[in-house]
């Protein structure tokens, strides 16, 4: 699939104040400074889309592109952040929390990992929580530009191995750079797949 146009539509703090619900979305959670802002670039071809920064905590809101006057890509603020403020950070996560489970037409959730870091407990509970909430989603292991291939491998099989005994399956898991683009045409075929399902 080719991303012919890609514009941005709204930020806001609540789901309810989201775009009317009538196309499929697919939304980018993670850690702060995984890579989501830049992902979303990357796929769209278009820096600066979505902001990014290297200082962590750039995202605050739910902010809304629609691609292809079809279908939404949503960044999202990332989660596990230190230096935000406790109660900012509570905030956050009843942002994130509501619009996962609210948001009806989210079709499936990205979500993004940093593939230079042994699994992180943050993440593992992250997924644990979406499995239990039924919520369809797919692993994205990003920045693999800093890593050999070996190490990429290594990346998930340390995941697989973690989540063997809570899992029946792992999700799918892509591998992903925004610097290099390696991913771009997988997560694309992948979406443009999703994008063929009836709206429920
Ligand atoms: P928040 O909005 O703060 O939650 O962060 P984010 O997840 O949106 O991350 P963002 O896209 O802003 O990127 C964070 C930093 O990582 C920036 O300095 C990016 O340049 C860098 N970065 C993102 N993706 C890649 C990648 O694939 N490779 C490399 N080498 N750096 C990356
Ligand atoms: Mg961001």
């Amino acid at each position: 699939m080719e991303v012919y146009s890609a514009k941005f539509v709204t930020s806001n703090t609540d789901v309810k104040k989201c775009p009317e619900p009538d196309k499929h979305e697919y939304a980018f959670i993670g850690r702060s400074n995984v890579g989501k802002s830049s992902l979303i670039n990357m796929l769209t071809n278009h820096g600066k889309l979505a902001k990014t920064s290297g200082t962590p905590g750039k995202t605050q809101l739910i902010n809304h592109f629609l691609i292809n006057d079809e279908w939404y890509l949503v960044d999202l603020p990332g989660y596990g952040y230190a230096r935000t403020s406790k109660s900012q950070r509570g905030q956050f996560s009843a942002m994130i929390r509501n619009y996962i489970l609210q948001r009806e037409n989210m079709i499936c959730l990205f979500v993004l990992i940093d593939s230079r870091h042994d699994p992180l407990k943050v993440d593992l509970e992250f997924m644990e929580w979406l499995g239990e909430n039924g919520v369809p989603f797919v692993m994205v292991f990003t920045k693999a530009d800093k890593l050999t291939t070996t190490e990429r491998m290594n990346c998930i099989s340390k995941y697989q191995e973690k989540m063997k005994d809570t899992w029946e399956s792992m999700p799918m898991a892509f591998i992903t750079s925004a610097e290099t683009k390696l991913g771009r045409v997988e997560l694309l075929s992948y979406i443009e797949e999703l994008n063929q399902l009836e709206m429920e």
